[in-house]
């Protein structure tokens, strides 16, 4: 199958499902679970034993919980029931009582190539001593606290000693606007922003400080920042209000000991906003016990995590990614991490290349945005590096066409890399269809669903499709590792997740998809209004609202059109308000404006100036025919036009 993108050129985005990498059998042999397909029937046979058996082995509980999984108040439900425990125990304090104590936990590298290294040991040390500062500053269990930081340790320092006291994270990306960043202040309540004067990207800096000032000046109710230094650029520090990381790390108050706050499995974990299909942001949350086994479970299975690997995800904390397989499930289960800062093309085109050789990585986890962003450069920048180290490759965040995944599968893997096509979400809180080292591969599909994953591909009336059928993908049995609620909007959460099928119960991704005739599925892309744009995810809904809070806009519409490089880009039409007229400067004023409402990953790549926009009777925009329009291909059923 092939789709037309944006310039015409056509990219395929389905291979051939006759073509079949088998595991090898070493693999297979030493694969950390060998019978992971027999153990996905048995796991399906019974889910709660399953889950129990993982949530044993997995991590510690303070206290036993009393019941694997409470389903009476469905679609709410509740896993590990009564059960306590602490995930920044179980990623760190049991680990420094263990020989693992002077392991390294976590190995990271500056765009302008500064190292440091943490051992398990010190990084619990400098996770308690922020754990400390941030209960001196009246932070306690339950309350929100923000995080607005690049990708640097100390923004997982952050997050842990957060965790540790029993507080609840919501970190928002450095790649989102001061707009962005003080609705998700208000929305999570959060009196305290922990952020840094910049980030570095691509040899400049990022002034996230006055990003930082800016929102908490629209938002109203934080009292503190914590400011951590990276960058040493000039920042205005508000006295009373401000304060820098460095400074209160010195402290009497930043002991380095700091007990773990005992937390039920169903309390709040961490809020983290995605986008939805209204402009509001969505608070995504994640409980404390169910999170931990579902991550730890799913990396150590599918990522075949065993203790001598160099782990590199190569996401951003921000994302869900990050969350879950950069700083929580790789420390849950005493592995080595690796993190880099910057951008993969900076200075030169091999920097990834040159960090696996330098360090050895073994294991590489990246997005397809940047397997093809990386391609074009072609073969001879990869080449020019010793890659031998790697065994497994990853791959998340939307389709991966086929075409690169042979090159990462080639070039990068030189043939003997299975490559782990991840499809999972913000809400699932971990992987769901996804091979393991063990399962044969097909270049473009996500394979199969994990052990204890019941998903299907269904029709309107949720009758499963036959094979090569396209219809909605569909999980039909809770996990763990799904997200509990909405934050503060508990109808939202029904109504965006299990109302679609609710008379069955089950959840729906939102996501298109079609199975094979082998059962592997293979994603097609996001059946509603959500566009995924170099694998981040935007609601048409969050631009369209920025466009119109700006003077000379009466309406908008957007639509992601199909990409090669990025998957899809954004093309926005708007309808003026009367007597101003369209110009070059207002097409870049309205790209600025949305750059400063959400963030520059959403500015769009086109906007054309429109008197009208097609609509259904009940006055809906029909973003369908505009995506149709502009990509030159036939409109389709038009019978619920307006005019
Ligand atoms: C959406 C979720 C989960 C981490 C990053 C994204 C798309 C994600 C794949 C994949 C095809 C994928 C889906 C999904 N997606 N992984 N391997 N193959 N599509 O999390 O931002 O919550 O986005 O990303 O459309 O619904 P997210």
């Amino acid at each position: 199958m092939s789709e037309q993108s944006s310039n015409g050129q056509a990219i395929e985005v389905a291979a051939a499902d006759s073509e079949l990498y088998q595991p090898s059998p070493e693999a297979v042999a030493n694969a950390v679970a060998p019978n992971y397909l027999q153990l996905r029937g048995e796991a399906l046979a019974d889910i709660e034993a399953y889950w129990d058996a993982r949530a044993r082995e997995m991590i510690d509980w303070f206290e036993p919980y009393e019941k694997v999984l409470d389903d009476s108040g469905a679609p709410f439900y509740k896993w590990f029931v009564g059960g306590k425990t602490n995930i920044a125990y179980n990623a760190l304090d049991r680990h420094v009582n263990s020989w693992r104590r002077h392991k390294l936990a976590l190995i990271f590298e500056g765009e302008e190539g500064d190292k440091q290294n943490y051992s398990y040991y010190q990084l619990w040390q400098e996770v308690n001593k922020f754990a400390n500062v941030l209960k001196g500053k009246g932070v306690g269990k339950g309350d929100t606290v923000t995080i607005y930081m690049g990708r640097t340790p100390e923004l997982m320092i952050a997050m842990l000693a957060v965790t540790k006291i029993g507080a609840v994270h919501s970190v928002v990306y450095g790649g989102f606007s001061e707009q962005a960043l003080a609705s998700r202040i208000d929305d999570a309540q959060s009196r305290v922003l922990i952020t840094s004067d910049g980030a570095w990207l691509r040899g400049k800096t990022v002034n996230l400080k006055d990003i930082s000032d800016e929102a908490v000046k629209r938002s109203s109710i934080v009292d503190t920042v914590i400011v951590y230094q990276r960058t040493m650029q000039d920042v205005q520090m508000t006295p009373g209000r401000d304060h820098w990381w460095h400074e209160e790390m010195a402290l009497p108050i930043a002991s380095p000991i700091c007990e773990p706050e005992p937390m039920d499995a169903e309390d709040p974990l961490f809020i983290l906003y995605t986008s939805g299909t209204t402009g509001r942001p969505k608070g995504v949350l994640h409980t404390c016990g169910g999170y931990q086994v579902y991550t730890a479970t799913t990396l150590k299975y599918v990522f075949d995590l065993k203790e001598d690997d160099l782990w590199w995800c190569a996401a951003d904390p921000g994302w869900i990614t990050g969350h879950s397989y950069i700083v929580y499930a790789p420390l849950i289960l005493g592995s080595t991490g690796f993190m880099y800062e910057g951008a993969p093309d900076y200075p030169h085109p091999n920097r990834y290349w040159k960090l696996v050789e330098d360090y050895g990585i073994t294991i590489l986890y990246t997005a397809p945005t940047a397997i093809r962003g990386l391609m074009r450069f072609g073969d001879a920048w990869a080449e020019q590096h010793d890659l031998s180290s790697l065994r497994l490759l990853g791959s998340v965040g939307e389709p991966i066409n086929p075409e690169a995944w042979r090159w990462y599968h080639r070039v990068i893997g030189r043939e003997n890399c299975p490559i782990m096509d991840t499809w999972w979400q913000t809400e699932t809180g971990g992987f769901m269809i996804t091979p393991t080292p063990v399962v044969a591969l097909k270049p473009g599909s996500a394979t199969l669903p994990f052990t204890g994953i019941e998903a299907d591909v269904v029709r309107e009336d949720g009758s499963t499709c036959e094979p090569n059928e396209d219809g909605y993908l569909v999980v039909k049995r809770p996990w763990p590792g799904m997200a509990r609620t909405v934050w503060g909007d508990p109808d939202r959460y029904v109504e965006q997740y299990w109302s679609e099928f609710a008379q069955q119960g089950w959840y729906f991704t939102g996501d298109s998809a079609r199975r094979d005739d082998d059962g592997y599925f293979w994603i097609i892309g996001r059946m509603d209004d959500v566009i995924k744009v170099s694998g981040y995810r935007l609601g048409t809904a969050e631009i369209e609202s920025a466009l119109v809070s700006h003077p000379d806009v009466a309406e908008a519409a957007c639509v992601g059109i199909p990409h090669e490089l990025r998957g899809n880009v954004i093309h926005a039409f708007c309808i003026l308000n009367d007597g101003v007229s369209g110009s070059s400067d207002l097409v870049d004023a309205l790209k600025l404006h949305v750059r400063h409402e959400v963030g520059p990953i959403a500015v769009p790549s086109e906007l054309s100036i429109v008197d009208g926009l097609p609509k259904t009777r009940s006055g809906k925009i029909m973003r369908r025919l505009l995506k149709a329009q502009v990509q030159g291909l036939p409109i389709g059923d038009v019978s619920t036009l307006a005019d």
